[in-house]
């Protein structure tokens, strides 16, 4: 029986058939088992060769854990930081010693080939069984090379750029002796508010799904011994993304039905990409702290999606089960994380200190400790470390693997490819190579620790990064001159210090590129805002610089939206640079001089302001939908001060060309259980220059046994036309494309009617639709 067979009957199994309709539509389920799973939409679930069971392994794996004791065990299922850097309070020092004694399994936080490969040889040489180290980092847009962060890349919506960067990422890495990044984030994120909206894919299911299969065949590729390959880690499971108010590490309160249906499937596409390693989330779900979420990882990880690989916990998040309020003491919270199915405590060091204890007083089995064991040191067998530990530890490849040409010349590429082009009033853009003198303004335009963005990883922040002056700057004919002119930090609102400086500069310039947005650490971890405002005195130098009746270009560096309205009303090009990563000042300057046309979309709404937030595409109509009333109506569903409409729409994004789209076309008007039906459309370049363009295809359920969003991505396709050039673009949809949590919490789709849209944003399902019907 196949995996995806097997996950649909445990998904219905244990429901109570309550009604014809609903019993009609388990069937119909049944009927498309072998479709995908809706998690994949319209990819084939490929389980990797690594995931294969191996007789061999099993043996070897059976004796070593025969010879274990209970305490080299719990050593086992113990992660460490070294001392190097840590994203949280460093609980444990010493961990030399707890090497040497064998006491921990795994260290992160440590890299380069020579300071691994001296770790090793301490437990290697060190320990009664010579079991090795496995080494884990956070490499979350590159390594070394950093690329632009996670969000900007998914703004691309191209898979092989985005897989392309893992790929990179993963041979730096582990050319310097990493085994394991946690990487991929795959927390669906829809409150611009939290600061960790900047480290995922947006907020969309079917995009994130999609780019979290990229990145994780990306680190892994299609071999784990491979010595560049590393274990990817999804992450944070689960729900996340859902904090209230946008505040990190808040609680998190959402039915199952959005739970499975918004930010679940992503990291249902990990396990179906065969994703090694799982990374719990600080939240709670449900009033469990996710690390004691039996629920999560069992019944859902383990039972319904068949998860082989281990799971770690987040940052100390085992302590944190005392103060959610849901342990007494760490000796429990380490019995319930382990009984719930936590396989790796990460720095908390519960297991080590209270484990034995715990199985020894009958709490927590033996059997459970031995499971969780082994699917740790199946990994490390699968990485080839029993054969050779030293083997990700070899000086001579780090040195000739880092930074390598190649390795720059495509974060550069994938830099360019994340940039949106938001307004392009009169074609301001791009700017003619004789475009005289250019004034670079603002606190982001020549500042290298900023345009690597958060969680750059082992990224130099001070002397590689390329600016946005010295990108411009490196241009044959152009004069650049830079002016810092304002600040990103909060306390500088409504200083004016260096605006005369700026404001001479731009008055002596023909051009305007004002670099604006926020701090590198503005976004990330622990960085929630509840203002999307450009922060310090930057929007009132921008007006200033706008009353110069200069031409002024906006380039965006952020890792959140930000409620750049006036901005919007007032200055004639905008580009969204987010932190565009090590080569980002040249990328940059290939968009704003054409040499690159800008192709990326928005993953992401961008709210009007922050009232607003949360805010997405696929929202509910609801009952009042403000379209059924007369303009101005008040008993609808909106705000008394702003429209419901965001500032951009999710998949929104400019060219230096025009595209059109004819209406789609059907294959037919209805599709049967088994069957699938192609909706085409033909774009055409309309412009004069060539250029690639995102095309959408969004869809409605019109009924269904609980409401459903006003559209859905279903595909996209993202194809180069020369000016004048038309292609037509076809997407073949099957009923299990179609499936939700239906009224029951099966999971499947309803007969009924559909729209559909092929288009180059969300924004047009305000226009007329394909209509097709879905009968049994
Ligand atoms: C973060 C994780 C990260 C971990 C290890 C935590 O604070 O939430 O995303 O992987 O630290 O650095």
């Amino acid at each position: 029986m196949n995996r995806s067979v097997r996950n649909l009957m445990l998904g219905v199994g244990g429901l109570a058939l309550a009604g014809c309709a609903t019993a009609g539509s388990l069937d119909q389920a049944a009927q498309t088992s072998s479709a995908p799973d809706r998690s994949a939409v319209s990819i084939a679930p490929a389980q990797p060769a690594w995931a294969a069971r191996d007789a061999e392994m099993d043996r070897f794996l059976d004796e070593l854990i025969g010879k274990m004791t209970l305490e080299e065990k719990v050593g086992q299922l113990t992660l460490l930081t070294s001392d190097w850097e840590s994203t949280g309070p460093t609980m444990r020092e010493g961990y030399k010693q707890d090497i040497a004694a064998g006491r921990v399994g795994s260290i992160f936080n440590a890299y380069t080939a020579g300071y691994t490969r001296e770790l090793q040889k301490m437990a290697v040489e060190g320990t009664r069984l010579k079991i090795p180290l496995l080494f884990g980092y956070d490499v979350i847009h590159g390594h070394r090379t950093i690329f632009p962060i996670s969000l900007g890349e998914a703004a691309s919506w191209d898979m092989d750029a985005i897989e392309k960067s893992a790929r990179v990422s993963a041979a730096e890495a582990s050319a310097e002796g990493i085994h394991w990044t946690f990487s991929p984030m795959v927390d669906i994120a829809r409150d611009a508010r939290w600061g960790r909206i900047s480290e995922g894919a947006g907020e969309d299911v079917y995009l994130g799904s999609r780019i979290a299969r990229a990145r994780v065949h990306g680190y892994q590729g299609d071999d784990l011994s491979a010595v560049d390959t590393v274990l990817a880690t999804a992450k944070h499971f689960a729900a996340y993304g859902a904090a209230q108010a946008g505040r990190d590490y808040h609680t998190v309160d959402i039915s199952e039905r959005t739970l499975r249906d918004t930010y679940l499937p992503p990291f249902k596409a990990a396990v179906d990409e065969g994703v090694a390693t799982f990374m719990t989330s600080f939240n709670e779900y449900d009033g469990v702290p996710a690390s004691g979420s039996k629920f999560l990882l069992t019944d859902v990880l383990r039972d319904e999606w068949g998860f082989d690989g281990f799971v770690v916990t987040d940052y100390t998040s085992i302590n944190e089960m005392v103060p959610h309020g849901y342990a007494k003491d760490l000796a429990q919270a380490g019995e319930q994380a382990l009984n719930a199915g936590v396989d790796m405590d990460m720095q908390g060091a519960v297991y080590m200190e209270n484990m034995v204890k715990s199985v020894e007083e009958g709490r927590v089995s033996q059997a459970s400790v031995d499971r969780a064991v082994r699917r740790i040191l199946e990994m490390k067998y699968r990485l080839g470390l029993f054969e050779d530990p030293y083997r990700y530890a070899d000086q001579a490849r780090q040195e000739a693997t880092l930074y390598k040409p190649e390795f720059l010349k495509a974060a550069r590429d994938v830099a360019r490819k994340s940039m949106v082009l938001l307004k392009n009033e009169g074609n301001v853009l791009p700017l003619a190579a004789s475009a005289g003198k250019i004034a670079v303004i603002g606190p982001l335009g020549n500042s290298k620790p900023d345009m690597i963005g958060s969680w750059a990883a082992g990224g130099d922040r001070q002397t590689r990064p390329v600016t946005i002056l010295e990108g411009l700057q490196a241009r044959e004919g152009v004069t650049v001159e830079y002016a810092k002119g304002a600040s990103y930090e909060f306390a500088d609102q409504g200083k004016t210090d260096g605006f005369a400086e700026a404001l001479a500069l731009a008055k002596s310039s023909d051009v305007v590129v004002a670099v604006m947005g926020e701090k590198w650490d503005m976004t990330g971890e622990a960085a929630s805002r509840t203002s999307l405002d450009l922060p310090g005195n930057q929007q009132a130098l921008l007006e200033q610089l706008v009353a110069t009746g200069k031409p002024v270009v906006l380039v965006m560096m952020s890792g959140r939206p930000n409620s750049i309205t006036w901005a919007n009303e007032n200055v004639p090009a905008i580009l969204h640079a987010w932190y565009p990563g090590t080569q980002g000042g040249h990328a940059v300057a290939d968009v704003l001089f054409g040499d690159y046309n800008p192709s990326g979309k928005l993953p992401v709404t961008f709210p009007l302001n922050v009232g607003q937030a949360p805010i997405h595409y696929d929202m509910k109509n609801t009952g009042r939908p403000i379209e059924l009333g007369e303009p101005g109506a008040k008993y609808v569903s909106r705000y008394l001060n702003t429209p419901n409409d965001p500032l951009y729409r999710f998949g929104y994004g400019l060219s230096y060309t025009s595209f059109g789209y004819s209406p789609a076309t059907l294959s037919a008007a209805s599709m049967v259980a088994g069957g699938s039906i192609t909706a085409s459309a033909t774009i055409t370049n309309t412009g004069e220059r060539a250029g690639e363009e995102v095309v959408q295809l969004y869809v409605r359920d019109l009924v269904g046994s609980v409401t459903r969003p006003v559209q859905e991505l279903k595909g996209f396709e993202k194809i180069m036309l020369q000016p004048g050039e038309s292609q037509t673009v076809s997407f073949t949809l099957h009923p299990q494309d179609l499936a939700f949590t239906r009224a029951d919490m099966s999971h499947g789709w309803e007969p009924g009617e559909f729209q559909l849209w092929i288009a180059p944003s969300s924004g047009a399902s305000a226009s007329a639709p394909a209509t097709f019907s879905l009968t049994e």
